[in-house]
């Protein structure tokens, strides 16, 4: 089956989420790479507890409170940085195959979205600041859900949307478990395993595994 709906994880898979600490890494010291290890882990692990506990604050409240544990955390960080940091956050660099992917898939008239956990303000910025303006049919955020990722209501913003069944939709996402929330949902799931990381969720498995987005114009 070809698919004609392609959609896209923000944060991880098209924007790199180490970018904003990279900017910067000389000011912030040594223990760059830590603190930005942190900050990533600390705003998914908020997503969760807040999505379980249904007390949602939405992903840019999320993003900044984690840089606060991060540097709390590591005291060795340029504290002095921070503002500098969040702003780097909205105009995440965008992973170098991007652009030409997405124009590549749009020119063989697939439609093409994103599904985010991040605000529409954070989506808005990261879109514009990557240079992909106008590519993307639609830019779906959870914040009008109130709940995050993995809930089965995240992922159905798409069917509704485009009034798809959900194997109708190649999801794709860096993110080993939201590809697992994804599979369960029925999407066609392409795994962007960029890292090389050990596989889980083994009951949820992807359809494929692509070390980046380039390939995923093959795959149909
Ligand atoms: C997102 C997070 C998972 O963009 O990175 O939804």
């Amino acid at each position: 089956m070809t698919h004609q709906i392609f959609v896209f994880d923000a944060y991880g898979t098209l924007f790199d989420v180490h970018a904003a600490v990279r900017r910067h890494a000389e000011a912030v010291g040594p223990d760059a790479d830590r603190l930005s290890a942190i900050w990533r882990a600390k705003q998914l692990e908020y997503s969760w507890t807040r999505s379980l506990m249904g007390r949602y604050l939405d992903f840019w409240t999320l993003t900044e409170q984690a840089l606060d544990h991060a540097y709390a955390t590591v005291p060795s960080a340029d504290i002095s940085m921070k503002p500098a940091l969040l702003d780097a956050y909205r105009t995440l660099d965008c992973y170098p195959e991007v652009p030409t992917v997405m124009k590549a898939l749009k020119a063989s008239g697939k439609q093409l979205a994103i599904l985010s956990n991040g605000s529409p303000e954070m989506l808005a910025s990261a879109v514009s600041a990557a240079g992909l303006d106008g590519l993307f049919d639609a830019v779906f955020s959870v914040d009008p859900l109130k709940v995050y990722k993995t809930d089965e209501r995240v992922y159905e913003l798409v069917t509704t949307h485009f009034r798809a069944y959900p194997e109708a939709v190649s999801f794709q996402s860096s993110n080993r478990w939201d590809i697992a929330g994804a599979t369960a949902f029925g999407f066609r799931t392409v795994w962007m395993n960029r890292t090389g990381v050990a596989d889980e969720y083994l009951d949820l498995p992807p359809a494929a595994v692509l070390p980046d987005l380039k390939g995923l114009t093959a795959l149909g």
